[in-house]
């Protein structure tokens, strides 16, 4: 179902092939690339054609579907022991967000039990995969603005947790599409989010296209702008988040995270419970993915640093419970998250 505010999907499946909207190209041009081999699907998470952690997980589960066409057409006896180096080479792609892992584990179950042809199957399971998360943002949508008071202020959200991130709809973006639907908010701050500018380039243009008030900022003028009163909540997604309740997500959350609890602004963090990872006991154990540094040295292909200066180039950060006054999952809402309410949230 496709709501109002609500038209953009970068994930598609036609014909034994699995499309993604390029979002490296995104806003200035669209463009679909059709995969059919796993290898290439890894290289899509790797390269950030796709990303958003919910994404990565519904990309895999395809990814999973295609190399089982291969491998079963090359040896129907043995398939099932050879896609275990398949499901390595997608688990290889990206470090952080557990949504990848969760959904290669569910395709791994369904494996392990079939007998006879796998792809119908499988591909079952990965459409039930991409499904159930739109369910789960509409449903999450709702339970987040539920915390936003009447005639707030305008919200500040981080990178990209939109439709872009996920099956449709989004996460943190969600909640903010559901808020603006009710006329809670009138207005969407956005950080640019460096060095991929998923906030300029993503977050921005699907906020547009449907139709969304957007206003960009550096991530430095976020200070500034919780100073001036502007803001009522800090609305983000998250990659990975601990038996804890601490968050993984994009480099700079956990400085807005900081800065709230000076400014008295609220912190919410909308992610399915195919986000939560209660193998980890907390955020530090989170594995950080590092990213090259040419990413910070250079823009758009062009060197900005001053020859000789190296970058570090973390791609999440680990922003503590004790910071974050709102989880929302398609489960319910956590407010000031502990193990305690985690556990009974997940059960
Ligand atoms: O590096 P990215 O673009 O994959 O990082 C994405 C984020 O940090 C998102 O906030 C997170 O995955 C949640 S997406 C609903």
């Amino acid at each position: 179902m496709t709501q109002i505010h609500d038209t953009i999907r970068a994930i598609r499946w036609q014909d034994n092939a699995l499309y993604l909207l390029d979002q490296r190209l995104l806003p200035a041009t669209h463009t679909e690339l059709k995969l059919q081999t796993v290898e290439a699907v890894a290289d899509a998470i790797k390269q950030m054609v796709v990303r958003g952690a919910p994404a990565i997980g519904i990309t895999a589960a395809y990814g999973v579907v295609l190399a089982a066409m291969h491998q079963y057409q090359q040896d129907a006896n043995h398939w099932q022991q050879n896609i275990q180096a398949d499901l390595k080479c997608l688990a290889e792609s990206r470090p952080t967000a557990v949504n990848l892992f969760w959904a290669l584990k569910r395709m791994e179950n369904l494996i392990a039990q079939l007998e006879g042809e796998p792809v119908a199957p499988l591909k079952a399971e990965a459409d039930k995969i991409f499904a159930e998360d739109i369910q789960a943002n509409y449903a999450m949508g709702k339970l987040g603005a539920s915390l936003i008071a009447e005639n707030s202020k305008a919200v500040l959200t981080h990178c990209n947790a939109g439709s872009l991130a996920t099956g449709g709809f989004g996460t943190a973006i969600g909640v903010i599409r559901q808020a603006y639907m009710d006329g809670k908010i009138s207005q969407v701050y956005a950080d640019e989010t460096r060095p991929w500018m998923q906030g300029a380039r993503l977050t921005a243009w699907e906020l547009v296209q449907d139709k969304i008030p957007v206003t960009l900022q550096v991530e430095g003028a976020a200070g500034q702008l919780m100073q001036q009163g502007k803001i009522s909540w800090v609305i983000v997604g998250s990659d990975r988040i601990a038996a804890n309740g601490d968050v993984a997500n994009k480099i700079g959350t956990y400085n807005l995270a900081v800065l709230a609890r000076y400014h008295g602004v609220k912190v919410m963090v909308v992610a399915p419970t195919s986000t939560v990872d209660m193998a980890i006991q907390k955020g530090a154990d989170i594995p950080i993915e590092q990213r090259s540094e040419d990413e910070v040295l250079n823009y758009a292909g062009q060197r900005i640093a001053a020859e000789g200066a190296s970058a570090r180039n973390p791609a999440f950060d680990i922003t503590p419970a004790d910071l974050v006054d709102a989880i929302v999952t398609e489960k319910g809402i956590v407010e000031k998250p502990d193990l305690e309410k985690m556990r009974q949230m997940m059960s």
